[in-house]
């Protein structure tokens, strides 16, 4: 990858430590110098200590972040891309430098291909409308699976519905693992598009995105790749992968909220009309017409989310000190020992055993609803979340109505995964 570029050094705040130095040379986390380094792990709930195992939902934030933010508002606050006066300068460089960071966290071959949007949800949304809209006829079909998160559904339900384009699915198996021999019949010279997972939120699952790429080039088809939970708990490369376009959130990788990614392949964002229509998307706009701004911002009408972008800056900053190759590593660890540890415990059935699969412990009790369960486990501290974890067609395959879900962030220790496992003993007692 890239070298990432350093964010302006008035903006980037002081560490509490510097993640790098929490390994030592064999790759050993220390984990209680890493947890402080997140202020909210050390929080009570119902007077318990907080056990957070709701990482897929979000994560939280360490130092680095944090005191961006505040630093970045009660010094450098201005918009950007407008002011000639000394402040907006600072924020316009910020800003430009969080883009060039995350162009080099995903070794994007430029940062003309990194859009600023609200979240991954918006960057799908782009795709759907503005390739979608101008690609899509009558005849064409997109393809998703039966495992993606409501936000890789509707969009594509909603522009197939305009353009009179089909939707067809992958489906899954009893492990939550794609059923790879499907795609004889659906990926065929009608395919326009692939939009798929990296990785499930509901069931864990890793999926052979390489593979699928290189099938779904061959068909003749583009590909968007949903990485709102592969990039945390991966990383990823877009050039290695060959995608045509990527999709993440700031905040599951430990950035703000309200701000994501969408990452585009530089000659199909600039075949692609715009998305909103407003301020900084334009060259020139005259009352019988306009002329569009370039990528990445044609794609990012009015005021972006500036001091989310410099926060999810501070956040790669964090990540990529930490080591993408250790953080997945560290998590492996974890997940092998939750996933042993919840098999020790009676009437409990996990949902999403794939081979391939991270970070996710999505599980349904039979002494106990999931809501319930995971009310009980609240009251000890225990933060789970249970539901269909917008998802609702994977609950529909498994035909259950919900599940309990712990996932995983580097920070957890297997401590409270055991807590995890005394608290669902408590959930028993109590059902
Ligand atoms: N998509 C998020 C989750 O899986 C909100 O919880």
């Amino acid at each position: 990858m890239n070298k990432p570029p350093s964010i302006t050094p008035s903006i980037e705040a002081e560490r509490s430590a510097h993640p790098g130095e929490l390994f030592d040379d064999r790759g050993n986390l220390d984990i209680d110098r890493l947890r402080a380094d997140f202020p909210l792990l050390a929080r009570k709930v119902h007077g318990k200590p907080l056990v957070y195992l709701d990482n897929a939902a979000t994560t939280q934030k360490p130092l680095p972040v944090i005191e961006t933010l505040d630093r970045y508002y009660r010094m450098h606050n201005a918009n950007i891309h407008r002011g000639i006066h000394a402040v907006a300068e600072e924020a316009t460089e910020a800003f430009e430098t969080a883009r060039k960071r995350v162009a080099a966290f995903i070794n994007s071959p430029s940062e003309r291909s990194v859009i600023f949007t609200s979240g991954t949800t918006e960057s799908i949304n782009l795709v759907a409308r503005s390739w979608g809209g101008a690609n899509l006829k009558p005849g064409d079909e997109v393809l998703i699976s039966h495992m993606e998160h409501h936000s890789n559904i509707v969009p594509w339900q909603l522009i197939c519905a305009q353009t009179g384009a089909s939707l067809r699915v992958i489906p899954i198996d009893d492990h939550g693992q794609l059923v790879l021999d499907s795609l004889d019949d659906l990926l065929t010279e009608r395919t326009r598009l692939l939009a798929i997972t990296q990785m499930s939120n509901a069931l864990g699952t890793i999926n052979p995105v390489s593979s699928l790429i290189k099938r779904a080039h061959a068909a003749g088809a583009k590909v968007l790749i949903d990485a709102a939970q592969s990039v945390p708990h991966l990383g990823v490369d877009v050039q290695d992968l060959d995608c045509d376009f990527l999709a993440f959130s700031g905040h599951k990788v430990f950035g703000p909220t309200g701000i994501g990614v969408l990452y585009g392949r530089e000659a199909l964002l600039e075949s692609m009309p715009p998305f909103l229509g407003g301020g900084e998307m334009i060259k020139q706009v005259r009352l019988d017409g306009s002329e569009f701004n370039d990528p990445p911002y044609r794609f990012e009408a009015g005021t972006p989310n500036i001091a989310g972008a410099i926060g999810l800056g501070a956040a790669i900053d964090y990540v990529q000190s930490l080591g993408p190759e250790r953080i997945a590593q560290r998590e492996a660890a974890l997940l092998a020992w939750g996933t042993e540890a919840l098999g020790s415990v009676p009437g409990l059935r996990l949902i999403g055993t794939a081979a391939q699969k991270a970070a996710v412990l999505s599980f349904v009790l039979d002494f106990a609803h999931p809501l319930d369960a995971g009310m009980i486990l609240d009251r000890q501290g225990i933060a789970v979340r249970t539901g269909h974890h917008c998802a609702q067609p994977v609950m529909d395959r498994f035909k259950i109505p919900a599940t309990v879900r712990a996932s995983l962030a580097v920070y957890n220790t297997e401590r409270e995964i055991d807590s995890l496992v005394q608290g669902l003993e408590k959930v028993r007692d109590l059902s």
